[in-house]
């Protein structure tokens, strides 16, 4: 399959490299990557850009920018919109963009996370944009037309990202990566749609 992964560098897509590229013809894209590949979630045009410029996608895959993390008392509406606009905002115009541009019977990927589901101190954004991934996809999955499939996963803290946010996730069991690149394997080479992967 040809698939398109956004977020490419990050702890999580190296995880779905892992996984992934060995079967498949995988795309990666992000927003520091040079040429063709390189895509900013906060701006829906760049977006439509990455798909047209790779025709013939079977699959995309999410899996980049944060949202807002930060103590509420500091929290501003403009810190909350900007986190927005990426994680939120980004993924939905994604799955706009693969309606449009995807081949019949692909899949979209998106990425929420566990603190959709449990609280940690400074989360309280994050806890909004991963609730609203998941209602989206839920949602929208039941829509989707030329029957593409759309699906997220929900990774919990994972291995190699402990040195860099463990501190803030004390007594959670961090997850081997293979497992969360898993769970994108199985949404897109799977048959299923609507689904939420929690991976914990
Ligand atoms: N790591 C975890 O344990 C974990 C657990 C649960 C959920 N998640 C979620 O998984 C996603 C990825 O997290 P991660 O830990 O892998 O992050 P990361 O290591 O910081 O990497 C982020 C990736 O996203 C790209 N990116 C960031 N902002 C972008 C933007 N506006 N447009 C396009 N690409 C952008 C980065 O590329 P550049 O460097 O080129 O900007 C990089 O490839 C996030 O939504 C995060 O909330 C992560």
């Amino acid at each position: 399959m040809n698939v398109l992964l956004i977020g490419a560098t990050g702890d999580v897509g190296q995880a779905i490299v892992q996984e992934l590229s060995s079967r498949h013809h995988l795309i990666q894209a992000s927003r520091a990557t040079s040429g063709s590949n390189r895509v900013d979630l906060r701006d829906s045009r760049s977006i439509y850009r990455l798909l047209e410029q790779h025709q013939g996608l079977d699959a995309l895959i999410v899996a980049a920018s944060e949202p807002h993390f930060g103590p509420l008392d500091q929290m501003t509406g403009e810190l909350v919109r900007e986190g927005l606009e990426g994680k939120l905002l980004g993924q939905i115009d994604a799955v706009l963009a693969a309606r449009d541009l995807l081949a019949d019977r692909g899949s979209v990927t998106l990425t929420s996370g566990l603190l959709g589901e449990a609280c940690i101190r400074y989360g309280a954004c994050a806890a909004a944009v991963n609730g609203a991934i998941e209602g989206f996809v839920r949602a929208a999955a039941a829509e989707m037309n030329r029957g593409l499939r759309l699906n997220v996963v929900s990774p919990g803290l994972l291995e190699s990202s402990t040195a860099r946010i463990g501190q803030y996730f004390r007594g959670f069991d961090p997850i081997p990566p293979a497992r969360v690149g898993r769970a994108y394997a199985r949404s897109v080479e799977g048959i299923e749609t609507g689904q939420i992967y929690a991976v914990r």
